[in-house]
């Protein structure tokens, strides 16, 4: 059995992905199993390789974390972790709204709307006066120019908007690297996309590492937009909850990224302050890296949420803030959510053994995965692993422009 063979092959293992994929729609494969399109993976997943890593194998990867008030919402706020975007706006491939080329860096895939439909509650937004209004832009000097600016505040602010009005009890948090100086400009613009009405009052804000109210709470209330500023006059000033008053955070970018360390960042009082009842874990470089995210989300995210955990005095986080948080070699910033929330929630390795309603009840430990889903379609092909490496490069090489080939092979398809 070498290449030769595998060639001979091809059509065969074409029209087999071609049945399993395009004609059975129930064939969504589970996380870690080969695949080649998203749509080829169960709900929460999409497929992805993490070359960074070693992993060139495409498989299907967690995106989504589980919603953990979707098993228990009568704990404080405090008692659930969010997964958080650095820079959320910062999108790939963006162009300026001002018509101009963006010459900064990116953090993210997608948009505000898709990363809440993924399940991201924290959003990191850096905000400036620019062009006559409050502009999310990626800066230096607390300036903003065309060629770094993405697009007006409100824009976003409507998504939120939108997100809130439409699921009544999901609670978001944004939390601003500010640089608006404008008068009331921050409350401006959050009252003009509609967000006053879904405002959490800063005076319902625990001053001295007390407990929040209940999520539950919070949601029959309405007030389930929490908004923070960098900077401290603004609480007095507009409201607006000054973000190291309430929470503490370790340092972002590489010094952020040293494995067993987690130092706090240098406006924030130290991890361990308990006076600060939310804690953020930052962990993305200093300079954001696509290639390299899918790695640094993966086993480093978690070992460093466990070692802020013991920097915090054993208090797990409640914004994993990531690049890139869609990639992973597997279950990635979606797991390490999952699995934070399963200590807080119920003490349990993740929270999907946590059984609903119940609080350290004991946990539904999952399933053994039965041995066939642990083998991969690629392994099922007449490419054996033994083969060379020559011949694993010309496999995985095909796997690539499968994408391609299905996509001609399925307009027949779509056209009948
Ligand atoms: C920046 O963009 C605006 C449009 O939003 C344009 O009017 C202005 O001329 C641009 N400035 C520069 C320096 O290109
Ligand atoms: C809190 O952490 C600092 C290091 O940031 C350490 O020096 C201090 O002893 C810790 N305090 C407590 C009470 O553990």
């Amino acid at each position: 059995m070498g290449c030769r063979y595998f060639l001979g092959r091809l059509p065969l293992t074409v029209a087999l992905f071609h049945i399993l994929f395009l004609f059975d729609s129930s064939s969504a494969l589970r996380e870690g199993r080969t695949c080649i399109l998203n749509r080829n993976c169960d709900a929460g997943l999409h497929c992805e390789t993490c070359f960074a890593d070693g992993n060139v194998r495409p498989r299907c990867t967690r995106i989504q974390p589980i919603s953990p008030i979707s098993k228990v919402n009568d704990l404080p706020f405090n008692h659930y972790a969010w997964l958080t975007t650095h820079n959320s706006f910062a999108k790939l491939g963006a162009k300026s709204a001002t018509g101009s080329l963006i010459l900064a860096p990116t953090n993210q895939q997608d948009s505000i709307t898709s990363q809440l439909n993924n399940g991201v509650r924290g959003f990191m937004l850096d905000m400036y006066d620019f062009e006559n209004g409050i502009w999310l832009c990626h800066s230096y000097g607390g300036q903003c120019f065309n060629y770094t600016a993405f697009q007006p505040a409100i824009n976003v602010l409507k998504e939120f908007q939108a997100f809130l009005e439409a699921n009544p009890s999901e609670i978001v948090t944004v939390i601003i690297e500010d640089y608006v100086t404008s008068p009331k400009g921050l409350t401006n613009v959050f009252g003009a996309a509609g967000l006053r009405k879904f405002w959490f009052p800063v005076w319902r804000m625990p001053k001295n590492g007390g407990d929040w109210p209940m999520v539950s709470d919070m949601v029959r209330k309405n007030q389930r937009l929490l908004v923070f500023t960098s900077k401290a006059s603004k609480e007095a000033s507009e409201g607006i909850a000054y973000v190291w008053r309430y929470m503490v955070e370790n340092q972002y970018g590489d010094g952020g990224m040293i494995a067993g360390l987690c130092p706090n960042r240098g406006e924030s009082p130290a991890m361990n302050t308990t006076s600060r009842s939310l804690i953020i874990v930052n962990f993305f470089r200093s300079a954001s890296n696509f290639p390299e995210a899918c790695k640094d989300n993966s086993a480093p995210l978690l070992n460093m949420v466990n070692t802020c955990y013991n920097a915090a005095g054993n208090r797990w986080p409640n914004f994993i803030a990531v690049d890139f948080y869609k990639r992973s070699d597997g279950g990635g910033a979606a797991k390490a959510v999952d699995v934070t929330n399963g200590h807080s929630v119920c003490g349990c390795p993740s929270i999907s053994s946590c059984k609903e309603n119940m609080r350290f009840g004991g946990c539904e430990l999952p399933k053994a995965i039965d041995a066939e889903a642990s083998s991969s379609l690629a392994a099922e092909t007449p490419s054996s692993s033994a083969e060379s490496n020559g011949c694993s490069a010309l496999f995985f090489g095909f796997i690539a422009t499968l994408p391609a080939l299905l996509v001609l092979l399925s307009l027949e398809e779509f056209h009948v």
